[in-house]
């Protein structure tokens, strides 16, 4: 056999599809560094357990350092004839360290490998993203922070319901990306175990020592099972999933950009770096960046739905169908990744414009619930009742063209004589959100608190 053969595999047929479909170099060479720390660790544990000796051992990690630099000065050429990244590492290894590089791979397959790797890689995917969440939750807390006295309309339906403030609604996204750092660390807790020492999947009889790789590559703990170490990918799932409901998230945040940049709305100008020009409507300053944010969620999604259909109904232990999960991780990591910078710069990058939120925030009796909340507290009206009078005088003033912002004092006695005191506060929007204290409630007093609040367990967590 030539030097560089690491092992005979039986897929020796010339069709170029064979390559096609059986290697996945092409993609799972971004485990190198991963498979690189495992063999490290692999090595160092058999050497120390007498299963090769403290020479060979040491042997073994200097061609793997080598490696390493070459991987990471691009000098490392993958070969899709090698089929994987592991095959390829090894028969690099076998040209620095010769026929000692078949020592290696003793008490340990290919399948607790690439599954020790997938473990890292997701975990490092991980912290990376939950480092660029934490920054978008920042800026949002700060954001919410200076503007947590603007006022703005509140929607349900998409339709006028009752002012907030600016800070309130940004803060709102601000929870949703903080419960999803949240589903991060929880995906991080539960893969924090080492799935070497499964070997191809029953467990091997060498003397290793498996809670010794674990502590070199930083891992918790043991998988327990050696089949279930070599089968699951829920791992990457976790992942997946958590990244989902996120990407769900930022596809929300995405649509309310693209809708308060229109000139209808007008609540903000989107920074002028990021917008896109027309090639044929020269006035255009188009939110493509927003509008990616919302689309992006589709490959994620994608991913997860892959993934998943995948694993369905895979008997134990280590199939090959299992090779199929690298390339849904990747693109949902990468898609991740972009997706929050983008949205981090965006909520930088975004002016609002507070004279227009707060006129809007009046349009469409917006201060109709604090109208009948009034005639509760200071005339006793039980609230349905309060709701059918304020419900007929908003019927009442849209007969005259007019909405309550607009109704002077002697037409709202003229409607109803229980009406005649209404002091004209009860009107305003600003009356409205600085009456609405209860616990997560818009009133700017407490978002100046839930600002901070936000920002000190973000910094905590
Ligand atoms: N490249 C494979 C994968 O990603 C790992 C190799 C295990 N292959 C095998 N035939 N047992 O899953």
């Amino acid at each position: 056999a030539p030097d560089s053969e690491v092992w005979e595999g039986w897929l020796t047929g010339g069709d170029a599809f064979l390559a096609e479909i059986n290697s996945s170099v092409g993609f799972d060479y971004r485990l190198a560094l991963q498979d690189i720390e495992g063999s490290l660790a692999h090595a160092r544990m058999l050497g120390e357990n007498g299963v090769i000796t403290p020479a060979e051992a040491e042997q073994l990690a200097d061609g793997l350092l080598r490696i390493r630099e070459e991987v990471n000065s691009g000098q490392f050429s993958f070969d899709p004839g090698l089929e994987d990244v592991h095959m390829n590492i090894e028969a690099r290894l076998r040209e620095l360290c010769g026929p000692l590089a078949g020592r290696l791979h003793t008490g340990r397959s290919r399948n607790d490998q690439v599954a020790v790797d997938a473990r890292m890689w997701v975990r490092s995917a991980i912290d990376r993203l939950d480092a660029l969440l934490a920054e978008t939750v920042a800026v949002l807390a700060e954001r919410a922070q200076a503007h947590h006295a603007d006022v703005m309309p509140g929607f349900t339906h998409l339709q006028c319901a009752q002012p907030v403030t600016i800070g309130h609604h940004l803060l709102a996204y601000g929870e949703m990306f903080m419960r999803d750092r949240d589903r991060l660390h929880a995906a991080r807790r539960r893969l924090d175990e080492s799935p070497l020492g499964a070997a191809a999947l029953a467990g091997t009889g060498y003397p290793i020592d498996p809670h010794d790789t674990a502590r070199r590559l930083a891992f918790g703990g043991v998988m327990r099972n050696s089949l279930d170490a070599v089968s699951d990918r829920d791992f990457i799932l976790d992942y997946l999933s958590a990244g989902a409901t996120l990407a769900v998230h930022i596809s929300r945040l995405g649509e309310e950009l693209v809708l308060w940049s229109t000139a209808q709305f007008a609540f903000i100008s989107l920074p002028e770096d990021l917008c896109a020009g027309s090639s044929i409507m020269p006035q255009k300053r188009n939110p493509d960046i927003p509008e990616l944010m919302r689309a992006k969620s589709g490959r994620v999604f994608g991913s997860l739905m892959s993934l998943l259909t995948v694993m369905k109904g895979l008997p134990l232990a280590y199939s090959r169908d299992m090779q199929e999960d690298k390339e849904a991780l990747f693109d949902a990591a990468d898609t991740l990744d972009v997706s929050v910078r983008a949205t981090t710069a965006m909520l930088r990058g975004i002016t609002f414009h507070p004279q227009k939120t707060r006129s809007d925030a009046a349009l469409g009796n917006t201060v109709a619930t604090d109208v009948a909340d009034w005639l509760v507290t200071e005339r006793g009206l039980p609230f349905r009742e309060a709701h059918s009078v304020v419900g007929g005088l908003v019927k009442w003033l849209a007969a005259l063209g007019k909405e309550l912002k607009d109704s002077s004092p002697a037409e709202l006695a003229e409607f109803d004589q229980q009406l005649a005191d209404l002091p004209p506060r009860v009107l305003t929007v600003e009356n409205a959100v600085v009456r609405r204290r209860s616990p997560g409630g818009t009133a700017p007093s407490l978002v100046r608190e839930a600002a901070a609040e936000l920002l000190r367990r973000n910094t905590a967590f």
